[in-house]
């Protein structure tokens, strides 16, 4: 047994022995943890229980935890010993998406790699001036429906500016989405991340025993995703074919060469799920992040007007932040989006398994066991961060001085951490300072409903049911 924490923590207990809400015979918790909430309910509980306790998805017992040390100490195991739950991977393989997110084992290191490559630091300074092109795009439609006095459903609008951005990085093409209206592929993808939420959480995969309504939309828009996948790496190979001795420009590019090469494990139906992964995992997150900021933003007029004066010094004549170096003025820009991520971490849920029997925190895990980690209780705890209900985008400030009270940087568990931490993080810091300064600079943002309305959903990502916003121009 892999002993991690028994040393210190005394004799261990089973997973039998944990606590566990009280839930119906043979069912167990399964009606209490309706998907779209469960991340709510499983922090209503760990308050209730403690961590580690115990749900029941029928006989499965599923343990959940808190505990920074513990949730660091899991990822940073990986992928010797834990894996993600194993349920992610099957329901990805049969979508036919099982890239670098769910891939595990001698699959994962090689993809890890190429896509470390293509989102590296130096990679997307390079594409910066593609990005800042794709963000004058955005304030183009953004000023559109300014004139026009539109309320605008600001996660939409993001999910355009993400798709294209990821898709002009990684594919090399530009789906240009900011410039129409319905036929996306979003409203496509929009339907992945919820459905791989329920699969996840289903007792039994009843998908291939009865289709139901829901099973039926995802069937067909996985026929077009999969179409429009095609038809991106039919179009990279073509231009590949026309030049031959090029080196590879984007991701796509890479993993078609890497597939060329004698020996290679890089099949067609590797770089498709790599495609996909990235469309949904560089598309959602993003979007959702700077879509919880603009919510603080739009209720705090003094932070409003802050972000406008760093804008403005930062951006000068120019609509958009001119150039890579300009990105280290928009400090606080980027600070707002860290700050709703621990206050509304969009990755709410973390899920595991031991791959061999453990000892974690006392409690001895057979392989296997289903372990859901929750990023947010351990982002407000008082011994983690100072005052840690309050939205302060000004603890994200550096150099931090030691009077500005605790700030474990350690307990910032929003984008993973250890050898699986979010490739994408630089990509999105990158977008953050980019949108958050040009609406700054161009706009007012005022929410369109109470924030009271505004639910939290959990649909895989942990996103708002929506986040209307008028924007006032300001020039
Ligand atoms: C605010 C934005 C984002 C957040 C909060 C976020 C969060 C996360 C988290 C929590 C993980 C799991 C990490 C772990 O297991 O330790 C992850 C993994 C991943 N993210 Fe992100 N992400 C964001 C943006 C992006 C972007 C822009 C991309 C790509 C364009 C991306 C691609 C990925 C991929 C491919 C993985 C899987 C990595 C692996 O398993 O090796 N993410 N992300």
């Amino acid at each position: 047994m892999a002993d991690l924490q028994l040393k210190t923590t005394g004799s261990s207990r089973t997973v039998a022995d944990l606590p566990c809400p009280p839930g119906l015979p043979l069912l167990g918790n399964l009606f209490q943890m309706a998907p779209a909430k469960l991340h709510l309910t499983l922090e209503r509980w760990a308050k209730q229980y403690g961590s580690p306790f115990r749900v029941q998805l029928g006989t499965i017992p599923i343990t959940v935890w808190t505990q920074v040390d513990l949730f660091q100490t899991v990822m940073r195991e990986r992928p010797h010993l834990y894996r993600r739950f194993s349920p992610i991977e099957s329901a990805m393989t049969e979508l036919g998406g099982n890239g670098l997110f769910s891939a595990e084992g001698a699959a994962w290191e090689p993809q890890r790699r190429l896509i470390m490559r293509a989102l590296s630091f130096s990679n997307i300074k390079a594409f910066y001036p593609t990005l800042s092109a794709i963000t004058e795009r955005f304030l183009v439609r953004l000023q559109t429906a300014a004139k026009e006095n539109r309320t605008l459903e600001m996660t939409d609008d993001l999910k355009r500016y993400t798709v294209d951005v990821t898709s002009t990085l990684a594919f090399g093409e530009d789906p240009h989405t900011l410039e129409q209206e319905r036929g996306v592929i979003q409203e496509q993808l929009a339907l992945i991340l919820p459905a791989l939420m329920r699969r996840v959480t289903a007792l039994f995969p009843y998908w291939h025993y009865v289709t139901l309504p829901d099973d039926r939309r995802l069937a067909r828009a996985m026929v077009e995703v999969h179409r429009y996948v095609q038809k991106m790496i039919e179009r990279a190979r073509e231009r590949m074919r026309q030049s031959p001795d090029s080196p590879p420009h984007n991701l796509l590019e890479a993993m078609l060469a890497a597939h060329n090469e004698p020996d290679s494990t890089v099949t067609d139906e590797l770089i498709s799920a790599n495609v996909l992964t990235l469309l949904v995992a560089g598309e959602d997150t993003t979007a959702n992040a700077i879509a919880w900021a603009l919510m603080y933003i739009a209720g705090d007029s003094s932070l409003q007007y802050r972000l406008f004066e760093q804008s403005c010094a930062a951006l000068g004549e120019s609509r958009i932040c001119p150039d890579y170096d300009s990105l280290k003025h928009l400090d606080l820009c980027e600070a707002v989006c860290s700050e709703a991520l621990r206050l509304r971490p969009v990755a709410a849920i973390q899920t595991f398994e031991p791959l061999t029997e453990v000892c974690l925190g006392g409690v001895a895990l057979p392989a296997g066991t289903r372990m859901l980690f929750l990023t947010r209780p351990g982002m407000l705890d008082p011994q983690n961060f100072v005052h840690p209900e309050v939205f302060d985008p000004d603890r994200w400030k550096h150099p931090r001085d030691p009077s500005d009270g605790v700030h474990e940087q350690k307990a910032y568990l929003t984008f993973g951490a250890g050898p699986r931490v979010c490739p994408g993080r630089y990509l999105a810091g990158v977008e953050m300072r980019l949108v958050i300064s040009m609406l700054m600079k161009h706009f007012r943002i005022e929410l369109a409903i109470d924030p009271a309305e505004i639910e939290e959903i959990s649909a895989f990502t942990m996103v708002p049911n929506k986040m209307p916003v008028r924007l006032h121009p300001l020039t």
